[in-house]
């Protein structure tokens, strides 16, 4: 059960987390963190490092081999009814399903569908929310489009709005600026900071590049399986820690008051 002492409960916390898959494969270990509510986090680490089993087991899809995982006091395994109402989630690109040959606006419609008790209908309250969250990042001209013929970077956008439209205090993106150019990732940024401060929601997002993200995000989670890194950008932004997790030839450049981390997995990454 959710303890009800209000503003005190976190909004994540992990306590000892580890997560093994049945072929053996420790993705996370030892991973503790305390995230408050409501705030920006982005979650980086290399490739393999379990950021998106991470995000899993936020969400309850995937269960802790050991430790535990509550949002807003609710333990994602046992109450994993009530974390489907507080979270909303755009998965990693990679990972998303093509086959199904649904139009923009069901995806969209979706992320409001699925928070209903059935039968689910949408009624003009969804379908208006639907297309304010596909104006949000320029994309409602899309509206009757199959979704499966759009660009990758058009899908990602409506996925994002997927999320707005939805419900939930939580929204948890898995490297939603992964291959989309330079006027997408802005519209997705835009989008996502405006509705952070107008609707007092916290967002959690996996990315390769702090860069569009730095001035938003308040905490940084830096993965290599366990957690290397917890604490504001500038924390993170450390050569010795940066080495650890990207290997020796990642290093924090300073110029003209910024911080760059270069590392051959994920470019350039700055922080001021
Ligand atoms: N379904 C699965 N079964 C077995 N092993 C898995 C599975 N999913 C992920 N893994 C393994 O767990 C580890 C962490 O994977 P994960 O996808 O969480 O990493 P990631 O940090 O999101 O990587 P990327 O940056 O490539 O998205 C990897 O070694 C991966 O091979
Ligand atoms: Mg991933």
């Amino acid at each position: 059960m959710a303890n009800d002492s209000g503003d005190d409960v976190p909004l994540v916390e992990a306590r000892d987390l580890a997560v093994r898959y049945p072929n053996g494969e420790l993705a996370l270990y030892n991973v503790s963190f305390t995230i408050k509510a409501p705030s920006f986090t982005a979650v980086i680490g290399p490739n393999g490092s379990g950021k998106s089993t991470l995000m899993k087991t936020i969400l309850g899809l995937i269960h802790p081999t050991r430790g535990t995982v509550s949002v807003m006091g609710y333990d994602v395994v046992r109450e994993s009814k009530e974390i489907r109402k507080l979270v909303r989630y755009v998965p990693q690109r990679d990972h998303i399903e093509l086959s199904i040959p649904m139009r923009v606006k069901d995806i969209v419609l979706m992320g409001r569908l699925l928070k209903k008790p059935a039968p689910r209908f949408a009624s003009s309250m969804d379908k208006k929310a639907a297309k304010e969250a596909l104006a949000r990042v320029n994309m409602l001209e899309l509206w009757d489009r199959p979704f499966p013929e759009l660009s990758g970077g058009q899908r990602q956008r409506v996925l994002v709005a997927r999320a707005l439209a939805s419900s939930g205090p939580l929204l948890i993106l898995d490297e939603p600026l992964a291959g989309t150019d330079a006027e997408s990732q802005k519209l997705i940024v835009n989008a996502l900071s405006d509705y952070q401060k107008n609707n007092n929601v916290s967002v959690i997002m996996v990315t390769h590049d702090l860069n569009p993200i730095h001035v938003l995000v308040q905490n940084v989670l830096l993965l290599r399986n366990t957690l290397l890194g917890v604490g504001t950008p500038c924390d993170v932004m450390d050569t010795e820690l940066i080495k650890q997790v990207y290997g020796p030839t990642a290093q924090i450049v300073e110029h003209s008051g910024h911080k760059y981390c270069i590392t051959h997995d994920s470019g350039v990454d700055r922080h001021d």
